[in-house]
C-alpha cells in the first residue's frame, strides 16, 4: 500500500493548493460572491467556521474602534518616533505594535479570563475585585489614563449598546458593569475600558452564538484569541501614523530636555 512520508507541518484554516485558495474550506470566489467582509474572513481563518451575521458585525465593529486613537498613546508615539527616525513602514508598525500589552491594548485576554472566572463562580463584584488586590492584580479592562466617570468611551458605550440589541444575552457584559459600579466608587477613573468591554462581551458573544462548545470557548479563553482583535485593528491606525509622518517630511525627534527630570 502507500505509505505517507511524515510531514513537519500540520494546517488546517487555509489551503492554496487548488485553483482557488480557500479559507477553512470556503473558496475564495463564494467569499467575493456571497459578499464576505473582514468578519467574516476573520471568523473563517481564526475560528475555523463562518459566524452568525451579528458576529462577523461585531468584529468589525471593534475593529473600526480601535484601529486608532490618537498620536499620543504608546503604540502611536513609538510608530511615530521610528517613522521620523527614518525607518521603513514595517519597522514603523512593528515599533507601535510592541507596546500592546497588558496595560495598553492587550489586555482583552486577561480581562475575559478574569471576567469569565469570577461570573462563572458567582463572586460578588466586591469579592472579585478585592481579591485580585489582595493578590496584587489590577482588574484587566477596568481603568484608563484619560476616560473617566465624566468622561466616558464612547467606543464602549458604543459595543454595548450594540450588544443589547443584537446579542442574545450579555451576561457577561452585565457582569463586567457590575464590576465597574463597584471600582468606581473607588475611583474615578476606574470604568471598564475598551479592552474589558471587547473581552467581556467576546465571551457573550461565544457562550451566545451557539457555534462553541463549552471546550472550544475555554480554549480560545486560554489561548488567548482576542488581544489579536487589537493588534489587529491598530496596525491600521499605526500604518495610518506612518503614511503622515513621511508625507510631512518630519525630521528625527529627540525629546527635549525640558521634559526629563535629570537626577541622582
Ligand atoms: N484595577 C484595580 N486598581 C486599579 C486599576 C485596575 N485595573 N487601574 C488603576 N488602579 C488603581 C490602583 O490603586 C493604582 O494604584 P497602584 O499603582 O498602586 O496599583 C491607582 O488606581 C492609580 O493607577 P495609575 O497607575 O495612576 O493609573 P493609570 O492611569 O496610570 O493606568 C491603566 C491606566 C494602565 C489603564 C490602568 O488602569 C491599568 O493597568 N488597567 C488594567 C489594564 C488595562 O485594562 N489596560 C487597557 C487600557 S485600555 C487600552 O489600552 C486600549
Ligand atoms: C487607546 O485606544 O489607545 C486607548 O484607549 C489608550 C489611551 O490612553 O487612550
Amino acid at each position: 500500500g502507500k505509505v505517507r512520508a511524515p510531514t513537519h507541518i500540520i494546517s488546517t484554516i487555509s489551503d492554496d493548493r487548488g485553483e482557488e485558495p480557500c479559507y477553512a474550506g470556503v473558496p475564495m470566489s463564494s467569499i467575493i460572491e456571497q459578499g464576505y467582509g473582514v468578519g467574516d474572513v476573520i471568523s473563517l481563518l481564526w475560528f475555523k467556521r463562518s459566524l452568525p451575521g451579528y458576529c462577523t458585525k461585531f468584529i468589525e465593529i471593534c475593529i473600526m474602534l480601535c484601529a486608532d486613537h490618537g498620536p499620543c498613546v504608546s503604540g502611536a508615539h513609538n510608530t511615530i518616533v521610528t517613522a521620523r527616525a527614518g525607518k521603513d513602514l514595517v519597522s514603523s508598525l512593528v515599533s507601535g505594535l510592541l507596546t500592546i500589552g497588558p496595560r495598553f491594548g492587550g489586555a482583552i485576554d486577561d480581562a475575559a479570563r478574569y471576567f469569565k472566572d469570577a461570573c462563572d463562580r458567582s463572586l460578588t463584584p466586591y469579592e472579585f475585585v478585592e481579591g485580585m488586590k489582595k493578590k496584587g492584580i489590577r482588574v484587566p479592562g477596568i481603568g484608563h489614563r484619560i476616560k473617566s466617570r465624566d468622561n466616558r468611551d464612547k467606543r464602549v458605550e458604543l459595543l454595548q449598546k450594540f450588544a443589547r440589541s443584537n446579542f442574545p444575552s450579555v451576561k457577561y457584559m452585565e457582569y463586567a458593569v457590575q464590576v465597574e459600579t463597584y471600582t468606581l466608587s473607588k475611583a474615578n477613573n476606574l470604568v471598564l475600558n475598551v479592552d474589558g468591554a471587547i473581552g467581556s462581551l467576546f465571551l457573550d458573544l461565544l457562550a451566545g452564538s451557539g457555534m462553541f462548545t463549552k471546550q472550544e470557548i475555554d480554549e480560545i479563553v486560554q489561548i488567548g484569541y482576542l488581544n489579536g482583535l487589537f493588534v489587529l485593528a491598530r496596525s491600521i491606525g499605526l500604518i495610518g501614523h506612518t503614511f503622515d509622518q513621511k508625507r510631512l517630511k518630519q525630521p528625527l525627534y529627540r525629546h527635549p530636555w525640558e521634559d526629563v527630570l535629570y537626577t541622582k
